[in-house]
């Protein structure tokens, strides 16, 4: 399997980012320094290259540095993406997105094609916090595993909002909700067989890697028994429900409402699980992310780790630094505690201070 990696990357005026030009190592990359100096500010670049978006914020204005006008972020790429280059161009009015100097045509095939992973401090709540977490989680994966999907994703959202406009109407005729309930149990069951599909890879890997590294211990994660199968049933249960979705004003039951079950020790893992079980259960979960990924796009993605040691122990450290190792692929590593990256070899060091990056022996 061959890694996807950066091979050149550009960045100007992004957040405190003046100007950084790096040539990674196509294996680990550890960027220390001390607080407020810009690692973060350094992933979210190479994250915008992947994603097309800030995994910090929805309003561009913020990303570009004080006082300037637009961002620039440059990433020439090597391995299965060799010689691709991408270019997003930030302005607060626009953003721009140019793949070997031409405009990006179809956003979807770009997710596929530059897979990439983050793990950040909030990563490791994944199975304490709410649904939405794991729901973008979920998402996020798919997003980059299949290329039909952001697609899919935004016209449910589109059908949605439609339908929830319609219950909140003043006048409203059961019969004028038809079309809307049609078209969101269409695409409703579409977006559910495509989540019991990523569920399908990822709970195999999450079961082993969990064991692993839990010593012989037994988490399952799976979808909820839901009822978004068959789009004639969908269109009966969105009728049954029609009372509480006019009295709440919006459309209480589908995917959008969707949790994922974890299971450990035979209970809920959000309720019952200790908080370092549930940051060994976040960690698996990632790790099984890494590998369907690699597995659905033939591809191991970019990793990037945003101060993620400080999350965890020294011996979950230890199991995250051992599958880094055996894992392959490009990582990134930000952390304020060199120390605490435990990697020998097939590395380069970075120091990031005040925006400024340089080369560290
Ligand atoms: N639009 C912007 N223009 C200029 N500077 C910005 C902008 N947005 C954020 N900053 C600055 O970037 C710095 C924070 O960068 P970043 O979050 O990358 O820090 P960090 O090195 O990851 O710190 P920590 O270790 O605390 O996580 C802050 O000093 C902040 O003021
Ligand atoms: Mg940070």
């Amino acid at each position: 399997m061959s890694a996807l990696f950066l091979y050149r990357l550009s960045i100007a005026d992004l957040r405190n980012l003046t100007s950084v030009d790096m040539v990674p190592h196509p294996r680990f990359n550890v960027i220390a320094g001390r607080n407020g100096m810009g690692k973060t500010n350094l992933l979210e670049a190479i994250y915008l290259l992947g994603a097309l978006r800030s995994f910090r914020t929805a309003t561009r204005a913020e990303l570009l540095r004080h006082g300037h006008q637009a961002a620039r972020v440059l990433g020439i790429f090597g391995g299965p993406a060799a010689g691709l280059r991408c270019e997003v161009l930030l302005s607060d009015k626009s953003r721009r997105i140019r793949v070997d100097d031409k405009a990006l045509s179809c956003v979807s095939e770009h997710f596929h094609r530059l897979p990439m992973v983050l793990f950040h401090p909030a990563t490791m709540s994944l199975v304490s916090s709410g649904p939405e977490t794991r729901r973008r989680f979920l998402d996020r994966a798919l997003f980059q595993a299949d290329p039909t999907y952001p697609q899919l994703f935004s016209d449910y959202a589109k059908a949605l909002v439609s339908r929830n406009r319609l219950l909140r109407g003043s006048t409203l005729d059961r019969r004028s909700l038809v079309p809307y309930d049609e078209q969101l149990a269409r695409l409703g069951t579409r977006l559910s067989e495509r989540r019991r599909w990523l569920l399908g890879r990822l709970s195999p890997m999450f079961e082993e890697t969990f064991c692993d590294l839990s010593g012989g211990l037994i988490a399952k994660c799976s979808l909820p028994r839901d009822d978004w199968h068959d789009v004639e049933q969908v269109m009966a249960m969105l009728r049954e429900r029609y009372a509480v979705d006019t009295a709440r004003g919006y459309t209480t039951a589908g995917p959008h409402a969707q949790d994922m079950d974890i299971v450990f020790g035979g209970q809920s893992a959000r309720r019952y699980a200790s908080q370092g079980q549930q940051r060994l259960l976040a960690l698996s979960l990632k790790i099984s992310e890494v590998r369907a990924l690699t597995e659905a796009t033939g591809r191991i993605p970019i990793l990037l780790l945003d101060d993620v040691s400080s999350e965890l122990d020294r011996e979950r450290n230890q199991q995250l630094f051992s599958f880094l190792r055996s894992a392959g692929g490009q990582v990134f590593i930000t952390t304020t505690h060199v120390e605490h990256i435990l990697l020998y070899g097939d590395r380069t060091d970075y120091e990031m201070k005040d925006g400024r990056l340089t080369g560290r022996s």
